[in-house]
């Protein structure tokens, strides 16, 4: 009989305790057995059941996504890591994730006990494991432990039954399976047959636009959130406006991707939880720094520790010798380095030339690059090219267009067509999650 099957090998037992890391262990089904693991099971059977497994199919942090489908705040993520850390009995147990499991139960509710135990615990249970098999790893959680009935601790492989077996079987296999493939849609976006087309939007109705003609992400232009508001662009001015932009995006059914410039002139960790509460799937890092470039290892460093603070996020590192017209010898050596340090894409904006476009691709390999809308896509696609971004361009081409419309009706000519203000109004309905 398959040992996880068989009942005479138990979960490692973990003794009672009433807070912290140790309370959670003895209040959770992953750590009881008998009556006890029953009941506790049937809680989790509870809340999972209430959860469509599609409707976690959304790009961003597969913890935030299950959180705010259970009712909890999305920011909780860190607890949840912190937790998940210390979580199995064989792991130690730090002042932190104690310190983490107190906050969490004060969020969700204050009541220490078995329910607010599953809550957590789904939470915790789909942490380390989710993330394991968005990085591809088969099977994601490798073993389990059992104590066999001479009393030793054995580990169990999981080879050809990932999600395990018997009375602790995973009860959230789909639900992993949809936050998995949330998490990872915007990424595959880069893998397909086309380039990936990304309009970059500066406003909600902009965007709404884009995703109703069936673009399948949006990005921003941060010199359209930046004229928008009356701020200069890549001054790092723009971060309230840049944040409150992405937070009414994400309510649009489509991955997106937001220019952060060079960071703010933030701490990359807090800028990325911030973006990781708000569940963007992507962001641009841009190495210029005003009319200048950042050293190399300056940039690279942001790159590396951006991405560690946010390793679900899609890092499009951008470089900006070309833009800038400054070192373009050096944007091979940027591009890699950048990649090297985790960058999921390279950004290469002003780069036209196909000989070096051509050039880059083959020297990137499996990072994706990235160009701007100034070639067409036909050769951008022969090229190798995997990411297309327009840019400003559909922004300062609403500009003309506005302008133009006016000085149409001034001098009695027939103005263009537009779309109606009903069809206007009706873009905002294409908020998904309200
Ligand atoms: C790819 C992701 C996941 C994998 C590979 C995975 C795998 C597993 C495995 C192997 C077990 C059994 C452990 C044992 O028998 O010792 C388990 C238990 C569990 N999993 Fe998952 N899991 C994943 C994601 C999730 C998610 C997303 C949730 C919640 C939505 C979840 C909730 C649970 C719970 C509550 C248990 C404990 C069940 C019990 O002891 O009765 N897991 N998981």
């Amino acid at each position: 009989m398959d040992i996880l099957d068989d009942q005479r090998f138990t979960v490692p037992p973990v003794p009672h305790a009433t807070e912290g890391v140790a309370w959670l262990r003895a209040h959770v089904a992953r750590f009881s057995e008998g009556p006890d693991h029953e009941r506790r099971r049937e809680l989790v059977l509870a809340l999972l059941g209430a959860i469509e497994p599609g409707s976690l199919r959304r790009p961003g942090h597969p913890v935030a996504t299950l959180a705010e489908a259970m009712g909890l705040p999305r920011g909780i993520v860190a607890d949840i890591e912190a937790v998940a850390a210390s979580y199995q009995p064989h792991d130690a147990v730090t002042p932190e994730a104690d310190a983490a499991v107190a906050r969490l139960v004060a969020v969700a509710g204050n009541d220490w006990n078995e329910a607010t135990a599953a809550r957590i615990g789904i939470l915790v249970q789909a942490c380390a494991a989710t993330r394991s098999m968005i990085a591809g790893n088969d099977p994601p959680v490798p073993t389990t432990r059992r104590i066999a009935p001479g009393g030793e601790e054995i580990l169990v492989p999981l080879e050809n039954r990932p999600f395990g077996a018997g009375r602790h079987e995973c009860p959230g296999r789909e639900h992993a399976v949809a936050l998995a493939e949330g998490a990872l849609s915007f990424r595959n976006l880069h893998n397909a047959d086309d380039p990936l087309l990304l309009p970059n939007a500066w406003d909600f109705a902009s965007a709404a636009a884009f995703v109703q003609r069936g673009y399948s992400a949006v990005g921003t232009t941060s010199l359209g959130v930046a004229a928008s508001h009356g701020l200069p662009d890549a001054g790092g001015a723009t971060y309230r406006e840049t944040m409150a932009l992405a937070r009414s995006l994400v309510r649009l059914p489509v991955p997106v991707s937001v220019d952060i410039e060079a960071g703010f002139g933030m701490a990359p960790e807090p800028l990325a939880a911030e973006l990781q509460e708000i569940g963007v799937a992507g962001v641009n890092l841009e190495d210029g720094r005003g009319d200048a470039l950042a050293p190399l290892a300056e940039h690279r460093a942001l790159v590396r520790d951006f991405k560690r603070a946010a390793p679900d996020m899609f890092v499009n590192a951008r470089v900006d010798t070309h833009w800038l017209g400054l070192q373009e010898e050096e944007t091979r050596e940027r591009a890699l380095a950048y990649a090297a340090a985790g960058a999921d894409g390279v950004f290469v904006p002003g780069l036209r030339d196909a000989e070096q476009i051509g050039a880059l691709v083959a020297d990137l390999g499996a990072t994706p690059l990235n160009l701007l809308a100034q070639l067409p896509l036909d050769w951008l696609r022969e090229l190798g090219v995997r990411r297309v971004s327009t840019g400003s361009l559909p922004f300062r081409a609403a500009l003309t267009q506005a302008v133009s419309t006016v000085d149409v009706y001034r001098s009695g000519g027939a103005v263009p067509q537009a779309m109606s203000y009903e069809e206007a109004e009706e873009l905002c309905r294409l908020a998904a999650a309200e």
